[in-house]
């Protein structure tokens, strides 16, 4: 069986009308180039954090996930390699955008504030140092492109194309996800910053929640022991990799081929630390 789409992470199989088989890979990205080398078992830990997230909110809003058991899979997933780290999933129809919710100040939004520009339009008030945590989370939707880079909108935009009911069930949706979510995660000692979500219609037109949601791929998680309003925040999974990156360009370019052993596998034990501490711990 060949995959109909090939993503940075993940491989999207067609087996039936309704539904769709999604494969996690180990594969990892950094300054967004795919590494010759995976990190093993990471799609694992993607796959595992994930489903845990659908589950737990799935009273908020339903889901994609049919079912996470390969034995129930066509007999091409009844191999190891796909054990725990493939969902059978609704095929929808996806919406062009993804919401990402924030929750702190930091990235391309905390770029907006400094220089005084709007962001997704509106212009943030208030005093507000590099990494924050903003008075109330914010809903920054961008409009999705096959190729090149994703472009900000305004909730303005996105009820336009969706209408304003399913912006607003949406909008909804997502800030009870970030709270629920971000609480439960800053109670074992981790920060979610920021989360991507995406949505699908199916066939009744019925929206529903797709992807993958609160997976380090998809979501900011910090170190509540390393965080510090003022200082940039490393990133919890790939910290290792990318001072790595940065610390040993040639030529001024990064050595994506050349990652030491040690470096992958700090960066596999912070993925499983990850899964560790919000589902074990
Ligand atoms: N239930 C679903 N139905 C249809 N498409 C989906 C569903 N869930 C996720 N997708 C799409 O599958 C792809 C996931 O593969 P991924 O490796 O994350 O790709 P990308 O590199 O584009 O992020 C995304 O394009 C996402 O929009
Ligand atoms: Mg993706």
């Amino acid at each position: 069986m060949k995959p109909i789409y090939s993503g940075k992470v993940r491989e999207i199989y067609d087996i039936s009308d309704q539904h769709l088989v999604i494969v996690t890979t180990d594969r990892i990205s950094a300054f967004d180039h795919i590494l010759p080398m995976p990190i093993n078992e990471k799609g694992i830990v993607l796959n595992k954090l994930s489903n845990f997230w659908f589950h737990k909110t799935q009273s908020i809003v339903p889901n994609h996930i049919v079912d996470d058991n390969v034995k129930n899979m066509p007999p091409f997933f009844q191999n190891e390699y796909f054990k725990d780290r493939t969902v059978m999933v609704e095929k929808l129809k996806m919406l062009p955008f993804e919401f990402v919710v924030r929750g702190y100040l930091f990235g391309s939004m905390w770029k907006a504030y400094e220089n005084g520009e709007e962001f997704c339009g509106a212009v943030l008030s208030g005093d507000y140092k590099l990494a924050q945590k903003l008075d109330h989370p914010v809903l920054t939707p961008a409009l999705k492109f096959d190729v090149g880079h994703d472009e900000y909108v305004s909730i303005k935009e996105v009820e336009s194309r969706i209408g304003t009911e399913a912006a607003d069930q949406i909008a909804k949706s997502c800030f009870r996800l970030y709270e629920l979510c971000s609480e439960y995660a800053f109670s074992k000692g981790l920060i979610i910053a920021d989360a991507k979500f995406e949505f699908g219609q199916n066939e009744q037109g019925q929206l529903i929640l797709a992807d993958e949601i609160f997976t380090p791929d998809s979501s900011r998680y910090w170190d509540v022991c390393n965080y510090k309003v003022g200082v940039s925040p490393r990133s919890f999974d790939k910290q290792f990799l990318r001072d790595w990156l940065i610390n040993n360009k040639a030529n001024g370019k990064f050595q994506f081929e050349k990652v030491p052993e040690d470096v992958l596998s700090q960066t596999e034990k912070l993925y499983h630390n990850c899964l560790n501490r919000l589902i074990v711990g």
